[in-house]
């Protein structure tokens, strides 16, 4: 391998795989993190770095003071669940832990960012200002560590946040960066329906809430088709409902559930207003009432320009502009780090991890899911010099 800037060398790439394979073997699901959470905090420990807290319940902050003196303050996040899949690789350190697998890389991105905090730490006598390095639980349900972390306070006073997330669409050697929206925000919606109950046989003696519900599904499409701006990336989707007791009863109740995906937070609460509406008036033309809850939800994962710049030249500069890919269009899935958007402004970018000739080509959330571990310190080097020049003051 050859030398990567700032103290990503040897030593530390095989510090950060062998914990990274540590983390796969042991995978934990969201918010039950406590070996990920002892492992990283013992490695921080003997790295010499002490000033570590618990935030979140199961995640852990770290703290860098640069020895020149006051300055800025940069946070770096990775995040540290998995998911519950049952892994079907045969990697040597495939999981030993039945139906609990890390399949969106966060073993990855919770080892390079120890990794980079670790670089930092050792080069703390050379920049101004403060790094908070933040190991956060629960990316993947609620309640989600990003809002916990956020909420806790620990990031008052920081002036940009630092973030990646592995990519096995884009070929390893390579990073991908976006300013502007790259993940959607999104929101659980829950609709109740409530009609009268009757014999199948005398429907004008009830409310059929089954009709009411189906109803409610098709007018929710006309939202993105024909309530908003074309222009304006809106899905609305029903995942499940559920209805009715028996085939020869009218059904008295309904429980629609789905999600919904925005990439602008006037949208978000535009598409809201809608369901109500729209559910409330197709539940009325039956007979019926309808009642929305909405619950959780990412908001939009926003990146920054000139963080963005700051990792795009970062890239520039490491591994040649060839190997930054400027990603054209965000995507519709969404991811917690956008809580942190509440905090101060963040970037985050893709690391290339797709190795065709190995085969590793699978999706995330794929149980065959595998990493091209020659990203691990690119990733690092890449966080440890854009760090660095956020703290020297030259971005
Ligand atoms: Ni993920």
């Amino acid at each position: 391998m050859t030398q990567l800037p700032h103290g990503v060398n040897e030593e530390l790439a095989d510090k950060i795989r062998s914990v990274r394979r540590t983390i796969h073997e042991h995978p934990e699901l969201s918010n039950r993190e406590h070996d990920t959470q002892a492992l990283v905090w013992r490695e921080l420990t003997a790295a010499g770095i002490d000033d570590v807290k618990e935030v979140a319940d199961t995640g852990l902050i770290a703290t860098i003071r640069g020895g020149k003196g006051p300055g800025r303050t940069l946070g770096l996040r990775g995040d540290m669940d998995a998911l519950p899949i049952q892994e079907a690789t045969d990697l040597p350190f495939a999981s030993k832990n039945a139906g609990v697998m890390h399949a969106c890389g966060h073993d990855t991105h919770t080892a390079i960012v120890l990794g980079a905090t670790i670089a930092l730490h050792r080069a703390r006598a050379e920049f101004a200002g403060e790094l908070r390095c933040i190991f956060q639980p629960a990316e993947e349900t609620e309640p989600l560590g990003g809002r916990r972390v956020v909420e806790s306070g620990v990031l008052d006073g920081v002036k940009g946040i630092l973030s990646l997330h592995v990519d096995p669409a884009i070929p390893v050697g390579k990073i991908g960066v976006r300013a502007g929206p790259l993940l959607a925000g999104g929101q659980e919606i829950t609709i109740r329906v409530k009609g009268t109950a009757s014999h199948a046989a005398r429907p004008h003696l009830g409310a059929d809430a089954v009709l009411a519900a189906c109803a409610i599904v098709q007018a929710l499409q006309t939202i993105p088709s024909r309530r908003i701006d074309p222009l304006e990336p809106v899905v609305v989707t029903i995942g499940k409902i559920a209805a009715g007791t028996a085939k020869n009863v009218i059904a008295d109740s309904a429980m629609i559930e789905g999600t919904l995906r925005v990439l602008d937070e006037g949208v978000r609460t535009e598409v809201v207003r809608l369901i109500r509406e729209l559910a409330d008036g197709a539940a009325r033309n039956h007979g019926c009432t309808a009642e929305l809850e909405t619950s959780g939800g990412e908001p939009v994962l926003m990146n920054d320009p000139g963080l963005t710049d700051l990792i795009r030249r970062t890239g520039h500069d490491l591994l040649g502009a060839d190997n930054v890919v400027e990603i054209a269009r965000p995507s519709m899935g969404s991811e917690d780090f956008a809580f942190y958007v509440q905090a101060a402004p963040v970037s985050m970018f893709r690391l290339g991890i797709r190795n065709e000739a190995l085969g590793y080509t699978h999706p995330l959330h794929h149980p065959e899911f595998v990493v091209d571990e020659s990203a691990l310190p690119i990733g690092a080097a890449i966080i440890v010099e854009s760090a660095r020049r956020f703290l020297d003051g030259k971005d």
